[in-house]
């Protein structure tokens, strides 16, 4: 017998006195399985989001088996913390754990989930620590724990672990590794007790969308959310956000939503939630003023209350011990606290028509945010109170709307678990374009919607390129808060800026769609490219980093990672090009790939090399794509206003792309009122493409004007 087989043998022999319970497991929805570790929180991220699963949806995803050997899974309550072990296979991949900035892959990583502003490390404190990760292999594994849960993602060696690695000699063997193989994922959970979910697939985006609609289903954001949002400085007043708002028309730039930033409040940070009356003196007024232009109206605030605000003194006792700059901090798991805010938005902002909240400061930073010994009234920790803060305030204002039969679209700094549903895009201020575009990677693990905003740029190159990714997320936004940049700040790129933000509005057909399928069948709108198919480990393959020992001790090996390209909807892939770079590599998956401007054949299923000019984000779209676009307006389509649809084919398949359609503004849609339509291709007797559109269906939405077609690759 070997040396290390006989010493695992031997500890194994050992530690069976004190042996790891197999937990229990239930399928509590089709392919969804829980189970409850000893005694779980009562409250727990599920109840703070509060959202039923979306059950219908769920049982139309192809039935799984349980997809771990439940055998090797292990949990036990010890010391009043809950230890969880989850198996690893020798090739699985780990991804998800939240809105990580640096790395897609997870294996092998030490994480603390703490909601937090993203410091520029990898480390779990980022504005979403959602608690899920997905594996290469095929299932999701959600623990639903409201507190600061530790993670060792296959880093742990166990005594009694069945692959035991052999231990070598550092002073004679090559092979010796400061990090040996770890054959599990480890989690602390500083609770007695916890639920547990395992989400089957057999695709890791089956699980991904098992999860996404067990939390109640992506979010479906109005038709105009999609559109361009503009945020300006903090303290302009109302007249200057209306001529900021015509200089956008008078120079055909197109304009959604303008978001104001603290100065529309009579005092910030803390806040008072009203209008400054010197700023905005009318301030219904001035939202019917732009509203009449057809732009929509967001409010940026922090939820900290200043002694000025009129809900000052009820929240007063329903508020921490502690306060943020000074500000109380209403404990919003209480409904009191819940109704309070949601009255004084009501009357005075939603019912005047503003569209929606960019809700700040949830995220924190230690040094000004209540510290974890601050107590508040409901008896919940402080760091349960932080861990869904923010999801307590999506939870809150989406209700304002909801109250209305209203759809809004706003942004938020921190979210959690639970929160697919509610239409919020995270963003925050670190601002590096690379790792912007790996938090967009990530946020489709994890059920969080993320911007990589604009806001500054070092010249035109990089405003370009910047503003040619965030066309392609889901919030395309010009942030200007502090710095007063418009979209035409830098002259020398004004046209190609104009042109990716109305290929964005070109595009919001196909976006609107891709959001529906997020909203009804779980699947996020931008992912990462482990998830789509065809896009296998010999394209991501081996690398060392190829360190000198001297240089580096630890050298280990490590699997590449793609994070600088991701899918946008069903059929579009995008390779942003970052400032400095001329060419880059782009990696396409199996099958054939077609150039999005041209329809030109560009490779399949190897990598290639693009140099595309300044002027173009690199775009690919899948064989058979179908791309519904529409002319470029510099407004979305409001409700019931029809619009031409211009639909796009590449490749040679014969396809179908079931179009999404409402009213693009209410909740109808909740009770049935939309249509999807079948987008089909075929070849007709001669051999060539043709295309055909279904009905809407008898009294369904139809917004759908002209329609034409155009085979892209010749
Ligand atoms: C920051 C936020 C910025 C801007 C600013 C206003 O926290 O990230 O986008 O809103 O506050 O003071």
């Amino acid at each position: 017998m070997k040396k290390a087989v006989f010493i695992a043998i031997l500890f194994g022999c050992l530690t069976a006195s004190l042996p790891a319970s197999e937990p229990q497991w239930s399928e509590v929805a089709p392919g969804v399985w829980r189970s409850i570790v000893g005694q779980p929180d009562a409250y727990d991220l599920l109840k703070a989001a509060g959202v039923p699963p979306a059950r219908e949806a769920l049982a139309r995803v192809e039935p799984a088996q349980f997809p771990l050997p439940a055998g090797l899974i292990a949990a036990d309550v010890i010391n009043g913390e809950t230890h969880l072990r989850l198996p690893l296979d020798r090739n699985e991949q780990i991804y998800g754990f939240g809105l990580n900035f640096k790395t897609i892959h997870q294996r092998g990583r030490i994480l603390q989930l703490h909601v937090d502003h993203y410091g520029g490390k990898d480390d779990g404190r980022t504005h979403a620590p959602v608690p899920f990760y997905v594996s290469s292999r095929g299932y999701g594994v959600f623990v639903n724990s409201a507190r600061y849960i530790r993670v060792w993602s296959g880093t742990g060696v166990r005594k009694d672990s069945p692959n035991f690695p052999e231990p070598r000699d550092r002073n004679t063997d090559k092979g010796w590794s400061a990090r040996p193989y770890s054959d599990s994922v480890e989690m602390l959970v500083p609770a007695a007790g916890v639920e547990i979910y395992v989400f089957g697939g057999p695709k890791p985006l089956d699980a991904v969308r098992r999860y996404n609609l067990f939390t109640g289903g992506g979010c479906l954001p109005p038709r105009w959310g999609l559109g361009f949002s503009h945020r300006v400085p903090r303290l302009y007043d109302e007249n200057q956000v209306l001529a900021e708002a015509r200089e956008f028309a008078e120079r055909g730039f197109p304009l959604d939503v303008i978001g104001l930033e603290p100065g529309w409040q009579s005092r910030s940070y803390p806040c008072t939630f009203v209008w400054d009356k010197k700023r905005f003196p009318a301030p219904s007024d001035f939202v019917a003023k732009m509203t009449g232009m057809g732009i929509r109206v967001n409010l940026w605030t922090n939820p900290y209350v200043s002694p000025e605000s009129p809900v000052y003194e009820t929240l007063l006792p329903l508020s921490s011990s502690h306060t943020v700059w000074l500000g109380i901090v209403p404990d919003f798991t209480l409904p009191k606290a819940v109704q309070t805010l949601v009255n004084l938005f009501k009357r005075e902002h939603v019912d005047i028509g503003v569209s929606g909240y960019k809700i700040d400061e949830t995220d924190g930073y230690d040094h000004y945010l209540w510290p974890d010994v601050a107590t508040f009234p409901s008896g919940l920790a402080a760091e349960q109170i932080r861990q869904t803060y923010g999801v307590l305030l999506q939870k809150a204002t989406t209700r304002v709307y909801r109250e209305k039969n209203l759809r809004t679209y706003g942004l938020t700094r921190a979210s959690n678990a639970g929160a697919a549903s509610f239409p919020y895009v995270i963003y925050n201020d670190y601002y590096s374009h690379e790792d912007f575009i790996t938090a967009l990677c990530n946020s489709g693990f994890a059920g969080v919607l993320w911007t990589p905003e604009v806001r500054s740029s070092q010249g035109g190159e990089e405003w370009l390129r910047r503003m040619q990714s965030v066309c392609f997320s889901p919030m395309a936004m010009l942030n200007a808060w502090a710095s007063g940049t418009k979209p035409w700040s830098f002259p020398e790129v004004e046209r190609q800026v104009k042109e990716i933000a109305l290929l964005r509005m070109r595009l919001l057909p196909y976006f609107y769609t891709e959001f529906a399928r997020y909203r009804f069948d779980g699947i996020p709108p931008f992912r990462a490219m482990a998830l789509e198919e065809g896009f296998l480990a010999d394209e991501t393959r081996m690398e060392s980093k190829g360190a000198s020992l001297e240089q580096n001790p630890y050298e280990e090996a490590v699997l590449k990672e793609i994070k600088d390209q991701y899918m946008a909807g069903e059929f579009l892939l995008v390779a942003p090009m970052f400032k400095g770079q001329a060419s880059r590599q782009v990696i396409l998956p199996k099958g054939k790939w077609y150039d999005f401007y041209t329809g030109a054949f560009a490779g399949g299923g190897e990598v290639i090399s693009v140099t595309p000019g300044l002027d173009k984000i690199p775009l690919f779209v899948k064989d058979g794509g179908i791309i519904p676009t529409m002319p470029a307006g510099l407004r979305a389509p409001g409700r019931g206003q029809k619009f031409s649809l211009e639909i796009r084919h590449y490749g040679a398949k014969e396809s179908v792309y079931t179009l999404y359609d409402d009213d693009g503004e209410t909740l109808d849609y909740e009770r049935g009122t939309y249509s999807w339509r079948d987008l089909r291709v075929s070849r007709d007797a001669g051999g060539r493409l043709v295309g055909a559109v279904s009905p809407a269906g008898q009294g369904k939405p139809d917004n759908l004007g002209t329609v034409t077609w155009t085979f892209m690759t010749r």
